[in-house]
């Protein structure tokens, strides 16, 4: 979704770093969106990674004005099944990767005197689910920490809100281990399909953009009403 995201965004004529481990191929996505597009290597868990981001940033494009948390890691798995190590590391990605981003972005977005937040959680940080129990941990704390993070950084005029995509099409779902969880889901939505990244990027560009300058501190689901429904 974030190469999707990137995409818009150079269309609408922002300025876009996508930023991603080195092993994937956000170096080519970047190279596709032409100068207004650069990639930097970043592991989302940690510190010297983001203040390296945000020197990067800053000596391309100036401060930075809207950041979009999408990093995240899924794992199908219960409580039971759950090893405390495969619990922490889904945490450390989902959860600490939003904290640490929104902790080293803030003085940047403080600078450009106006700046919007968007952290991806999941209808996994609405409604609990028995099969991914450290996903759903991970993507509640995202629902809570932007509400946090709304209140501190008000005043600074940085929004901050949080999107819940519903399945979207992606690699993520594409994961084998996760197909059986998929499928279920996909049958109890009342719009019976999955959604396109692009459904997703409209909802991230709003809420990034002017066009919501009211908005903070809110969750914006967009999932075929899989939530709303029974
Ligand atoms: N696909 C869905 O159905 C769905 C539904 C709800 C929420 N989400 C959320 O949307 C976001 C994007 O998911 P996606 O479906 O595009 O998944 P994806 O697996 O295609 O992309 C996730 C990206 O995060 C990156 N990443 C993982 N660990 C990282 C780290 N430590 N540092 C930096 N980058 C890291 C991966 O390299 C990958 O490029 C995630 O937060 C996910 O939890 C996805």
């Amino acid at each position: 979704m974030g190469t999707t995201h990137a995409n818009q965004f150079i269309k609408e004529g922002a300025k876009v770093v996508i930023a991603d481990l080195g092993t994937t191929n956000g170096e080519k996505a970047a190279e596709t969106l032409g100068e207004n597009a650069i990639f930097v290597e970043l592991d989302v868990t940690d510190e010297s990674s983001w203040k390296s981001l945000v020197e990067k940033t800053e000596d391309t494009f100036g401060p930075i004005n809207i950041l979009v948390n999408n990093a995240g890691i899924v794992a199908s798995a219960s409580i039971k099944e759950t090893s405390y190590e495969d619990y922490k590391k889904t945490i450390t990605v989902n959860q600490d990767g939003i904290f640490l981003g929104m902790k080293h972005v803030h003085p940047s977005l403080k600078k450009a005197d106006k700046g919007s937040i968007v952290n991806i959680s999941s209808i996994s940080g609405i409604v609990g689910n028995p099969d991914n129990s450290a996903y759903v941990a991970s993507k509640f704390a995202v629902r809570g920490l932007t509400k946090a993070a709304a209140a501190e950084f008000g005043a600074d005029n940085i929004r901050v809100n949080s999107v819940h995509p519903g399945i979207i099409r992606t690699a993520m779902t594409e994961q084998e281990d996760v197909q059986e969880m998929v499928q279920a889901m996909v049958e109890m939505v009342p719009l019976k399909r999955l959604a396109e990244p692009e459904e997703i990027t409209d909802l991230v560009v709003y809420l990034a953009s002017d066009e919501s300058s009211y908005s903070t501190g809110t969750e914006f689901i967009a999932d075929g009403g899989l939530t709303q429904i029974r």
